[in-house]
């Protein structure tokens, strides 16, 4: 009798115990893990859309930022240093010869390609007109987007305060400088 009982009471914390797990079980298949979701992390996809390539591609498709209301107060000194970029090419004194490009003395309101001894490109003698400060702002930013087929080459100056303090120093290399917009 006493094994008899051991037994049914063995049985029954078996069953039990069955029972219990098979509850978990089904527990964790029919019920949504809301505490897991909880931890997720909502603002990761924002985040990442933001550094993404969509708002380098918005900067690039605006063009070149207009520098007029920046020249009165342009950093002239800067501007020298930067023409280091273009020395390799053009040389920037009063009567110099010219190099891989045209001499760039009073180039600020020069006709565009209007240097006679220097052999432009067709695609600049064709761009016509002359370098205001708009047009070298263009121009400076990505040449070979502004006059396309330009034989200068060079990337450009993507930095608006960069075509800034260039452009009030090209300003400055005149006899009788342009005066500031
Ligand atoms: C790798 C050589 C090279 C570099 C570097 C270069 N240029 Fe030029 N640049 C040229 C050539 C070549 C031309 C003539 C382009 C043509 O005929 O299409 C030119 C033309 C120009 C013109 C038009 C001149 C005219 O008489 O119509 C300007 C303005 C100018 N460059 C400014 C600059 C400035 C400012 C820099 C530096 C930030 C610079 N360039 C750097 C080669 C260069």
């Amino acid at each position: 009798m006493d094994n008899l009982n051991f037994n049914k009471i063995a049985a029954g914390v078996l069953c039990g115990g069955l029972l219990l797990m098979a509850g978990i079980k089904a527990g964790e298949i029919f019920l949504p893990h809301q505490e897991l979701e909880e931890n997720a992390y909502p603002f990761e996809v924002a985040e990442a859309s933001d550094d993404g390539h969509n708002s380098a591609q918005v900067v690039e498709e605006a063009g070149p930022e207009p520098i007029l209301a920046m020249l009165a107060s342009a950093d002239i000194a800067a501007g020298q240093a930067l023409s280091k970029k273009c020395t390799a090419c053009h040389v920037f004194d009063k009567g110099g010869p010219n190099k891989v490009g045209p001499n760039l003395y009073n180039v600020v309101n020069r006709d565009v390609a209007s240097v006679a001894d220097f052999k432009y490109s067709g695609a600049l003698t064709d761009h016509g007109g002359a370098w205001s400060y708009e047009e070298l702002n263009g121009f400076l930013y990505k040449p070979k987007a502004w006059v396309s087929g330009t034989k200068m080459n060079y990337a450009g100056l993507s930095k608006a305060e960069d075509r800034a303090n260039i452009i009030a120093w090209l300003r400055t290399l005149s006899d009788n400088p342009t005066p500031l917009p």
